[in-house]
């Protein structure tokens, strides 16, 4: 058939894409700016006809009313890594977490259960019938190749990416046209503890150097910091706006990486309409799968690996806790275990936890002597390598206990140093 024809036989309303939901169907979710509006703003129109479906997805970035606590029983979202909408509707029975690290995220999934319904977003459709996942290939490329019925929004306004990001008509089973404005998280603004972090990992990252930057405030203002390097590569999981200041300064080649050089590889973007433009169609830039972009192995591939990501607290052995706040989840520990293994395993990697020393306007010390009861930890402190506040660098890889607790006191906020002090003498680490 001709693959015009064949997309026009495909098309169908956000209605009748919600009408092929069951009862207790899985229904699995592009993340982030890759989320279908118009397929989940209807679900949650059409709820309360429902019964005890799941709706799996990942930093969902807008209420679009599906989890509102009078549809309990109706609709349950699980979620592999929190965002404010799936935070705030934890506490009311509308949504779990689904613990993971990002590259087995999507396999384990599809292996463990059985996904009815991937609701993606993409490209129009080319004359050869591809279109482009875009935005993000995390785990929507394996949805595609595994759930029972695949619908696609296709929006106008989506940058065609390239890399494995191509699916073919014969995938899909229906198609929602909705040209929309594509979801933008705009950069934060660096406070000046932020600049103090970025120019401390500004020394730690040589030129030639492989980088990954995480999500969070402070990786905005580190990638500022980063402009003066020579001949970066890009190795992430996350392609953002900072990533495109960088090239553009020049401090991005890739003609030293060791994997796909020359190219800036990543499995999803999120960030502005800069960002968006920069990835349409650019040769530079390759999208892989969250499994591959992920995996620790690939990762320890690249020479001079540097993972940077960030963290809410750390306790004065060096354990790391990124994604847990007053007793409740508050985010997922996406790729930062995988990116800081890969890291480790690289030759010349280093991998970097950021954080500020101070939180609720310098009122609580993120370094902690213990942390508090039932905390989950994202990275172990048998794993965890260099710490970073705006106070310096603590270099935890090899150190004792004893050791830890010195450099980490050293890095806390002065204000807390001697209450740290106090307590590592009573806990008798020190
Ligand atoms: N105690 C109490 N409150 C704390 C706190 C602490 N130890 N640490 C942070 N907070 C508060 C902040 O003050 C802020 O509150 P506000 O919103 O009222 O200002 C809020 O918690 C969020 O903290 P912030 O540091 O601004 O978060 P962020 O948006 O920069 O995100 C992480 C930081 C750690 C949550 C985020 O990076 C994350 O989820 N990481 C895990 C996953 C990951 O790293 N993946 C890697 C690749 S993408």
């Amino acid at each position: 058939m001709n693959f015009q024809t064949e997309y026009r036989e495909k098309i169908m309303s956000a209605e009748d894409a919600v009408d092929m939901v069951q009862d207790n169907s899985v229904i699995v979710a592009g993340m982030a700016a890759s989320e279908p509006p118009a397929l989940l703003k209807t679900l949650g129109k059409k709820a309360r006809e429902l019964e005890g479906v799941r709706v799996c997805t990942c930093l969902l970035m807008r209420d679009y009313g599906f989890m509102d606590p009078s549809l309990n029983g109706h609709i349950l979202n699980e979620s592999w890594f929190f965002g404010p909408w799936e935070r705030k509707f934890f506490g009311s029975k509308m949504a779990t977490h689904l613990p993971n690290n990002l590259h087995e995220a999507g396999i384990k999934k599809a292996q463990k259960d059985d996904i009815n319904i991937f609701w993606g977003t993409a490209t129009p459709m080319d004359e050869r019938g591809h279109f482009s996942l875009s935005l993000g290939v995390t785990y929507e490329k394996i949805m595609v190749e595994n759930a029972d019925i695949v619908i696609l929004e296709v929006n106008e306004n989506l940058p065609w990416t390239l890399g494995d990001t191509q699916v073919h008509i014969s995938q899909i089973d229906g198609i929602v046209e909705n040209t929309c404005d594509l979801i933008e998280l705009p950069p934060a603004q660096p406070t000046a503890e932020d600049r103090a972090i970025g120019e401390f990992i500004a020394d730690l990252v040589e030129d030639g150097a492989t980088i990954q930057l995480g999500i969070g405030g402070i990786p905005n203002a580190i990638a500022e910091c980063l402009k003066e390097k020579n001949e970066l590569g890009i190795h992430t999981e996350m392609f953002t706006d900072g990533m495109v200041d960088l090239f553009q300064a020049g401090a991005i080649t890739g003609r030293e990486k060791t994997m796909w050089p020359g190219k800036m590889v990543g499995t999803f973007a999120l960030g502005t309409k800069k960002l968006y433009d920069f990835l349409d169609h650019n040769p530079g830039v390759e999208f892989q799968q969250g499994s591959i972009t992920n995996d620790p192995f690939v990762i320890g591939r690249n020479h001079k690996m540097v993972s940077i990501n960030t963290a809410l607290q750390v306790d004065l052995c060096g354990q790391v806790v990124s994604e847990w706040l007053g007793g409740r989840q508050f985010s997922g520990t996406g790729g930062q275990a995988d990116t800081h293994r890969g890291a480790q395993r690289s030759p010349g990697g280093k991998g970097i936890i950021a954080l500020r020393s101070t939180a609720k306007k310098g009122l609580i010390s993120t370094i902690q002597p213990q942390l508090p009861a039932g905390a989950q930890i994202t990275l172990g402190r048998q794993e965890t390598d260099l710490v970073v506040t705006e106070f310096g660098v603590a270099s935890l890889k090899g150190m004792s206990v004893r050791e830890r607790v010195k450099r980490l006191i050293n890095i806390a906020h002065p204000d807390f140093r001697d209450e740290l002090h106090e307590e590592a003498e009573r806990l008798e680490i020190w």
